[in-house]
């Protein structure tokens, strides 16, 4: 038998991913992934900014770079992240291997075996996973319409011992609920933690996809409010606005604790990799990350817009839904009870994917919602795949 760390034993393959590999026919219509549409990629301005590369610069993206970042990606991202409020002079920066790395090396920064750490119920799969490789106890907070319940944020701070290491929020167009935090809400919490020494970490992957601009001043992050007495660690990335296939993202946190994670990346990969960098940075000294992000705005709006308008043709009266207002996903509410595993086999049956409730609750159970994503289907899939969706539910319920 081989004798595995105890911090990985609780990992597993969950049985929604075995379901999924059961997925494969190929005309399979998948609302299951959280990735861009393949057929969105800016394809050819990849292709133009590598042949505009000189061989020095071809060299430096072929080569090792410094852990925290290719200086000039340092510089035009931090640049970027200027203009969108967020304190880049009185932080530090540091490219990550996608910001999941970034969220991991927190993580590891923060936490030893059995501390607590507060999340969001439903939360972001992979920032749960990154907290349980750490052994971390996941206290949940749930979710209302406009963010955490306050209430109950208020209960798990009095009430949860040892004391939370950290909060984990994903502020706009959550995954999986398509949520927006309320400024309110915000203010809130930033009240509830002052003097509290729980440090945030404020996950915003997805805020360049808004599908409204009246939108942005309610997505104020905390970063750029950046109050005094509590550290908020901003994470961000390429992902969504680029390419995940690049593995870019970045976290723009207090001095100590960069101090901190630089050490543990550095022991974790040495740097991400400088191929992507060079491009990134060019993508944005080009000037394109400005055209290609207003397009995916329009992109995926069209597709949002499509998703609502077929639920709404096509669930029964019974089932609930957040109407997206950005990002790539809609959280379908079942009545209560109602097992969307069940569902889940009758639409692979039928040809079609989602993915279950209970992947998203940190405590693996609640399992009467259904994350469906538009962000990898056009209009005319979302149509056909819909009514399938819509069928499987009925099939169950
Ligand atoms: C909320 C959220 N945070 C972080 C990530 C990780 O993105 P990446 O590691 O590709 O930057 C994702 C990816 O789906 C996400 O949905």
């Amino acid at each position: 038998m081989i004798r595995f760390a105890h911090s990985v034993a609780s990992l597993r393959s969950s049985e929604i991913r075995d379901l999924m590999s059961l997925a494969t026919a190929p005309d399979m219509i998948s609302f299951a992934g959280g990735m861009p549409g393949n057929d969105l990629f800016p394809l050819e301005t990849i292709d133009q900014i590598y042949h505009s590369l000189t061989d020095r610069e071809k060299q430096v993206a072929l080569q090792y770079g410094p852990t925290a970042g290719l200086p000039s990606l340092m510089e035009s991202l931090a640049d970027y992240l200027e203009k969108k409020g967020l304190p880049v002079k009185s932080n530090r920066l540091m490219i990550t291997t996608g910001s999941l790395q970034a969220i991991h090396i927190m993580a590891k920064a923060f936490t030893d075996p059995g501390d607590t750490v507060l999340v969001e119920a439903p939360s972001f799969i992979g920032a749960l996973s990154a907290f349980r490789a750490c052994q971390a106890e996941l206290v949940s907070v749930p979710l209302k319409g406009d963010g955490m319940d306050m209430a109950k944020l208020e209960e798990r701070l009095e009430s949860t011992r040892p004391t939370p290491k950290f909060l984990y929020y994903t502020p706009n167009f959550h995954n999986p609920a398509g949520i927006i935090y309320s400024r309110e809400v915000k203010r809130q919490m930033m009240e509830l933690l002052k003097g509290r020494n729980i440090p945030v970490i404020e996950d915003d992957v997805y805020s360049d996809l808004y599908f409204h601009e009246e939108d942005l001043p309610e997505m104020t992050l905390m970063k750029a409010v950046d109050p005094e007495g509590i550290n908020i660690c901003y994470t961000g990335s390429f992902s969504k606005i680029l390419g995940p296939g690049l593995r870019l993202g970045w976290m723009l946190v207090p001095e100590e604790i960069y101090k901190r994670c630089e050490l543990i990346k550095q022991s974790l990969d040495a740097c991400s990799p400088s191929l992507s960098q060079v491009i990134a940075d060019k993508f944005i000294r080009g000037g394109y990350i400005y055209s290609y992000t207003a397009e995916m705005r329009k992109a995926y709006r069209e597709r949002g817009e499509a998703m609502i308008e077929a639920l709404e043709k096509h669930l029964p009266t019974s089932v609930s839904f957040v109407r997206p207002r950005g990002g790539f996903y809609t959280w379908l509410q079942l009545p209560e009870g109602t097992d969307a595993t069940a569902i889940l086999k009758k639409a692979i049956e039928k040809g079609t994917v989602f993915v279950t409730g209970k992947t998203f609750d940190p405590d693996g159970v609640k399992n009467d919602y259904m994350r469906v994503s538009f962000c990898n289907t056009d209009a005319e899939a979302i149509q056909k795949g819909i009514p399938l969706i819509a069928e499987a539910i009925k099939d169950v319920i």
